[in-house]
């Protein structure tokens, strides 16, 4: 059941959820390999990840006794993801795990959205998962092994207001989880994808300045959750990870692990 020199590939990891998930697999003994753009973005305008997020990452992985390879690339740009994908090839010979978890998130009614932020909510969470998918598979089916998780959102199960260019984008995870969970499934290839309801992450905090609401509040506004929280931790979403990558999930491929705190259940 162990996970010990397993290899990871973790995008959107210099913070927030993809940070957590990375130390959560590096105690459990897997190597890291983490990809952000680690600059920011005009669009959404909050910050995203640095090079220092990336710098520190690196150590708090090392000093678990693990190996990281950190990379500042763009899930959208394929020759940033082949460039990380080749090396860290070569240097641990596989990729185990794909976790699929760099996105951005922002507000505006589907009528008053630009065509600008409608192709970097689409490519960035959506494209981009394909694009770095497109690079990692080949050498998981050469291994007749391998796990992929998409990290979609309670907005990839449920419509929401001002975010219809984000949901779009997350209910397309769910038909690529289900599709490549058909297309990989002869290669032993688990695809699984997770859907978070609000997580307390940085995300959360620049939503809520370009919003000029407390963090809290953009919480509670765009979730209601059934549990009397207004967030779940990124602890939370590392420990539906660490499941879905387990062999105690063995046979649970084209899922949709639903973490909202109860929220879907009204
Ligand atoms: N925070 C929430 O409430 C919440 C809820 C459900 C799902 N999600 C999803 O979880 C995932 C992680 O979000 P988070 O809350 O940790 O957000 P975050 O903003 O804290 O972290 C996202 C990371 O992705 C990186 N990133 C953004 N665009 C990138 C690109 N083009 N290429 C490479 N890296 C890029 C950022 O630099 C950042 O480090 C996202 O896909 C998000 O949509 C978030």
């Amino acid at each position: 059941m162990s996970l010990k020199n397993k290899v990871a590939f973790i995008t959107g990891a210099a913070h927030g959820q993809g940070r957590a998930t990375a130390l959560a697999l590096a105690g459990e003994g897997v190597h890291i390999v983490a990809l952000d753009i680690a600059k920011p973005l005009a669009y959404p305008g909050y910050d995203l990840g640095s090079p220092d997020d990336l710098a520190t990452l690196k150590t708090a992985v090392e000093s678990m006794g693990v190996g990281c390879l950190t990379f500042k690339g763009d899930v959208r740009i394929d020759s940033d993801v082949k460039f990380a994908v080749q090396e860290a090839l070569s240097r641990f010979d596989k990729i185990d795990i794909l976790f699929n978890n760099a996105g951005i998130c922002a507000y505006g009614l589907a009528h008053e959205l630009t065509e600008e932020a409608w192709d970097s909510m689409i490519d960035i969470n959506l494209k981009g998962a394909w694009i770095v998918a497109r690079n990692i598979i080949p050498s998981m089916i050469a291994r007749k092994s391998g796990n992929i998780i998409n990290n979609s959102s309670i907005a990839g199960l449920r419509g929401m207001n001002r975010l219809s260019h984000y949901a779009a984008s997350k209910w397309g995870l769910v038909g690529l989880t289900k599709s490549w969970a058909i297309e990989l499934a002869p290669y032993n290839i688990r695809v699984n994808s997770i859907h978070p309801t609000g997580v307390n992450t940085p995300m959360n905090d620049g939503l809520a300045a370009l919003e000029g609401k407390t963090t809290e509040q953009i919480a509670e506004a765009s979730a209601g959750n059934l549990l009397p929280v207004p967030w779940i931790e990124t602890e939370d979403v590392a420990s539906a990870v660490l499941y879905l990558v387990s062999d105690g999930a063995r046979y649970v491929t084209g899922t949709q692990l639903v973490l909202d705190a109860g929220l879907l259940t009204r």
